[in-house]
């Protein structure tokens, strides 16, 4: 680790995980609701559970992303941060927020939008924090000599998801211009903007990892940000089959999104041939299988499982069942949730100054939240899948479709057990690390 501020980023991964641990509880609660056993439903009925479980969702991986950023880029170009002091109020206000915006959804306070639950009046104070970032980072960059290629993707994918905030803020009574301006946010994040943030953090981690000449690493981030905008701004189409856009969107969405898959498919072929072809045998080993893991998962959950109902022949059936939070699930934890986790798993010795590297607990919590997650999704795609059937096809009713998948919910949970025994494990290890201690060395690899 090169410079002080940096440090900050631990605060920043600190309470990403404890916001995790509180997304878990929460599926949990969902699941035993799945099973009938509701037994909190007066005091977290099941649609507060979603919305808490969601949001927090999208919560501690900005908290993981912003955490990253301040790791990044004082790393990339060798100057503390704009202003740490700032990074601070940024990193307390941000919290406050997230509390209250939870706390609402208990009471009720919510815009009934999914993912995009806060209240309009705390969306106004997220503005304000984001902005209070981004100034922050892009300061640091702009006062430095140093703008590397990562940094600059970097900054530009977390810029513009800013901007993508703000759609979700227009004012419209109408129901098809609503989800319209949803899916900008939804959709141009996760399959957009966001991937140029991963191909970015990806990219940051193999150059630290495996020790291929930079040059070559940054090539591919090119071909990932070309691959991705060719694909998943027309891709959004897919979310445009039943809302009330005209019908050419069937086309555009199909075609589209079906070549989405392209930008997670060269992300994992790439993470592979580059973490084979590295010479530099770097101790921290359990970080490169973080960060491999998250190319091949992200491409199998958001890469096959989208595209499996992407086509308007196929999402006619599937559309909003469970085996759209099978690919939900598999998705966000192979992109995201494991990109996080790596870049916390190579941060942490140089953040908190004790180089302890692949440990027992931390090996366990790797596969044993991977095993459980893959468990979990695969028990959700068979609910998913005889949902349709059932409900779709046969024409049974609802609910009564609801209660004969109850048991696939028994399922969830198990899988769901094993996967919070690995995260569990994976929090343990953070907590056991500590607190940051010690000089920074500004010659540091970090
Ligand atoms: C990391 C990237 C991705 C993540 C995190 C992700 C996550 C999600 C989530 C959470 C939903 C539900 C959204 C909602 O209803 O509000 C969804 C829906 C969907 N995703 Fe993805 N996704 C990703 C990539 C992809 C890709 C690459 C494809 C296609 C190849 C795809 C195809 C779809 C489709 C068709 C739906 C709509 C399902 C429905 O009709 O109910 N996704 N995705
Ligand atoms: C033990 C862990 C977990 C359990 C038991 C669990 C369970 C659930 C359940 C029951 C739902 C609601 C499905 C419905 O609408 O009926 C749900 C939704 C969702 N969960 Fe989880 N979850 C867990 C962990 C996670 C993790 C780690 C992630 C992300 C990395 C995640 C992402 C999501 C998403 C995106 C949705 C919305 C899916 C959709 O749009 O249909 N969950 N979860
Ligand atoms: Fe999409």
């Amino acid at each position: 680790m090169k410079r002080e501020s940096q440090r900050i980023a631990y605060y920043f991964f600190a309470v990403a995980m404890a916001l995790f641990c509180l997304q878990i509880l929460y599926g949990f609660i969902m699941a035993f609701a799945h099973t009938g056993y509701d037994v909190l439903h007066n005091v977290i009925p099941f649609n507060a559970a979603r919305a808490v479980h969601i949001n927090l969702l999208v919560v501690w991986l900005l908290m993981g992303f912003m955490g990253a950023a301040h790791f990044i880029i004082p790393d990339e170009t060798g100057e503390d941060l704009y202003s740490l002091p700032l990074a601070k109020v940024q990193l307390v206000t941000m919290v406050i927020v997230g509390v209250v915006a939870v706390i609402g959804f208990h009471f009720n306070w919510w815009e009934g939008r999914k993912f995009l639950e806060i209240p309009r009046p705390l969306d106004y104070l997220v503005v304000i924090n984001v902005l209070m970032f981004i100034w922050n980072i892009g300061m640091t960059l702009w006062r430095s000599a140093r703008r590397t290629t990562t940094s600059i993707v970097l900054f530009m994918g977390l810029l513009a998801a800013a901007l993508l905030y703000l759609p979700g803020m227009i004012d419209t009574d109408h129901q098809t211009m609503d989800a319209f301006w949803r899916w900008w946010v939804v959709h141009l994040w996760v399959e957009g903007v966001w991937e140029l943030i991963m191909g970015a953090i990806l990219a940051y981690l193999l150059i630290k990892l495996t020790g291929v000449d930079r040059e070559v690493i940054e090539k591919w981030l090119y071909v990932i940000v070309g691959l991705t905008f060719l694909s998943g701004i027309l891709g959004t189409g897919h979310h445009y089959y039943y809302i009330g856009t005209p019908s050419y969107w069937l086309w555009i969405g199909g075609i589209f999104s079906a070549l989405e898959p392209l930008a997670f498919f060269g992300m994992a072929v790439y993470a592979l041939a580059v973490a084979r072809r590295g010479g530099r045998q770097h101790p921290n080993s359990l970080a490169l299988s973080w960060t491999v893991g998250c190319a091949i998962m992200a491409f199998v959950g958001a890469g096959v499982l989208g595209f499996a109902h992407t086509l308007p022949q196929v999402n006619l059936w599937t559309h909003g069942t469970l085996v759209t939070a099978m690919h939900g699930h598999l998705a966000f934890w192979g992109a995201y949730a494991m990109l996080v986790l790596g870049m916390i798993t190579y941060a942490l010795p140089f953040l908190t100054g004790r180089k302890v590297y692949n440990s027992g607990v931390a090996t366990f919590a790797f596969w044993t939240s991977n095993i459980g997650m893959v468990c979990m999704t695969a028990a959700m795609a068979v609910a998913g899948v005889t949902q349709v059937y059932l409900e779709r096809r046969v024409g049974m009713d609802f609910l009564a479709v609801q209660q004969e998948l109850a048991v696939h919910f028994v399922g969830v949970i198990l899988a769901g057990a094993l996967f919070a025994l690995g995260i569990l494990a994976f929090v343990y290890n953070f907590a056991k690390a500590g607190r940051p201690v010690g000089e920074v060395d500004p010659s540091g690899v970090g």
